[in-house]
This record gives C-alpha cells, structure tokens and sequence, in this order.
C-alpha cells in the first residue's frame, strides 16, 4: 500500500514542471494584490487588454440627463453589452438587478450640482458600501487646476487608501474646468499627478494633438471618456484613435444611449476597442445592427 501511495504523490506533485510565474497583462499593476488583480481582470479584458465602459453616473450632478430618466428601461438592457458599468450606488441598488454581474465602477464623489462650482466635491460613499454592493471599482473627480483643486486630490488619495486597504481598484476622472485648455500639456499634467498619487487608471479627454504623450507618460492605463454627443461616425473615430494613441479603452455615456440606436453603437464600439475595426467599417456595422434594432424607447 504505501508503494502505491508513493507513485501517486510522485505523479501528482510533478516535479519536473517548474511552477508558471505569472505576470499581469496591465499597465502598472503587476505589483498590485490578488484581489486588485482579479478585479482589475474584471474590468479589463485579459485577451486584449482593453475595457468598453458604459457610463450613467451622469445624475449625481446633473439629475436626469436626457437618456438616463428612465435607467431601467432604457439602460439596464444595454448594459449586458459593457464590460463594466459605471455609475452611482443610488441607481446600483434602486435600479440594477443583482443578479446582473457585471462589473460596477462605483462613483464615489459628490456634492455640488451643475448650479455650484463642480470642484467643490467631497467624498460621498463609505468604503463599506462598496465592498457591501461588490463593486469592482471606485472612482472620482479629480479637478487639477480647478478651485478646489487640493481637496479633490486629497478625495483622491484617501479614496486609493481604503481601495488599498481592500483590494479594490481606484479610478481618477480628470475633470476639466469650463474656462481651462483642454491639450495635450493639461492632461498629461493631470494623469500622471493622479498616477502618481496612486490612481489605479485613469479616465481622461482625448485631445487629437499628442494624446499618445499622455498615455506614454502615465504608468497606468487610460480610458477614454467620451463627452457630449457627437455624430456616431465622429464617436467611433476618436474611439479609434484613442485606442491606436495608447488608450487601454473607453467609457462613454452620452455618445451610447443617446445615440438612436444605443446597442448597435455599444457593439460597434466594442468592435473598434477589442478588434481595431477601422471607424467607417464600425460605422456600416453600426448600420447594420441599427436597422435590426427595435426602436428606443
Ligand atoms: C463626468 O464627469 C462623469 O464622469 C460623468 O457623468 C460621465 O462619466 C460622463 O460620460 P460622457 O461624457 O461619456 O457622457
């Protein structure tokens, strides 16, 4: 009997079989914990490095934005289309089913309205919120330049300190002032402070001049945000070249839902991000998927 015990053990412990030290496939990360890591890997695709975001958080400033007045019925069933959903821990637990798993990037700021100075944000969720809804993410504001400029870097860094303490990822969102430069310079400034001060990723502006010098000079990956609506063929295009500049991504509201057609756009999107479709062939899939589609409602 214990012969034959002695081969099973000499079978199953395979010595000969150096165990596989694994490396991370994102930027910055790879000495982050398991569990950043494995919510990071819930956010980002390991097979292509990238993420399509779909953005709704847009009421915790503006209240009811034209296509978010009525989240569960127009944005819920677009959200098996995302890879991550970002939005606010109100509409999480009022509107989403819990049984929809995908990742949540939960917003984490607030306080002023679009009536007040927007820098002036607080921290608005308590950690044990969100590790109590199983959220893959936190995210703010960060306003470089801006009024409250300081206390939205100290949201910041105490947000990444309980992140840390946790092992949830923290994603920064460079908000631009209304009267500020939105280049090359501004943003590269302004990722790389938030890198630097500890933000996970980083969401930021594309800007056609140079947007390749802010994803090289920031040591975590970017997303790409998507701003007020624009023609579908322009979205897709500045999607496109976000991506081929560097970006590890998207996430964008407004060019999706209120888009006619926010499923075709959410795919063809898709496709620009994981598959590098080129944006005018985007543009004719987008078309396509469109016409199958049943109107908004
Ligand atoms: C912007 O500052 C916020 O993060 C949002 O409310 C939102 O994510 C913006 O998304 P989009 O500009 O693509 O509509």
């Amino acid at each position: 009997m214990a012969d034959t015990d002695a081969v099973k053990q000499a079978k199953s412990f395979y010595e000969d079989i150096p165990m596989e030290t694994h490396g991370f496939f994102l930027k910055g990360a790879s000495s982050l914990d398991w569990g950043m890591k494995n919510r990071l890997s819930r956010i980002f695709s390991p097979d292509t490095g990238r993420t399509v975001m779909l953005a709704i958080d847009h009421g915790y400033f503006q209240g009811p934005t034209t296509g978010l007045e009525r989240i569960d019925l127009n944005i819920v069933p677009l959200m098996p289309y995302a890879d991550a959903v970002m939005l606010t821990r109100g509409i999480l637990r009022t509107t989403v089913p819990p049984w929809l798993t995908k990742p949540i990037v939960m917003r984490c700021s607030g306080g002023p309205s679009i009536l007040k100075e927007l820098s002036d944000e607080h921290l608005a969720v308590d950690i044990e919120d969100a590790i109590r809804m199983n959220v893959a993410a936190i995210t703010l504001q960060v306003f470089i330049g801006g009024k409250f400029e300081s206390r939205s870097v100290r949201n910041m860094t105490r947000l990444v300190d309980m992140g840390m303490r946790y092992g949830i990822p923290t994603m920064a969102v460079t908000a631009v002032g209304k009267d500020m430069v939105r280049d090359a310079k501004y943003f590269r400034l302004a990722c790389r402070m938030c890198a630097e001060l500890g933000a996970n990723f980083v969401k930021t502006y594309y800007v056609e001049e140079g947007f390749e010098t802010v994803t090289a000079s920031c040591p975590v990956p970017i997303v790409m945000a998507g701003g007020k609506k624009i023609p579908e063929l322009d979205a897709l295009t500045m999607a496109y070249k976000a991506i081929q500049a560097g970006a590890s991504g998207v996430d964008m509201g407004r060019n999706i839902f209120q888009s006619d057609a926010p499923k075709a756009m959410m795919q063809a999107v898709r496709k620009v991000v994981h598959e590098n479709l080129k944006p005018k062939e985007a543009l004719e899939l987008y078309k396509t998927l469109k016409a199958k589609e049943p109107k908004n409602r």
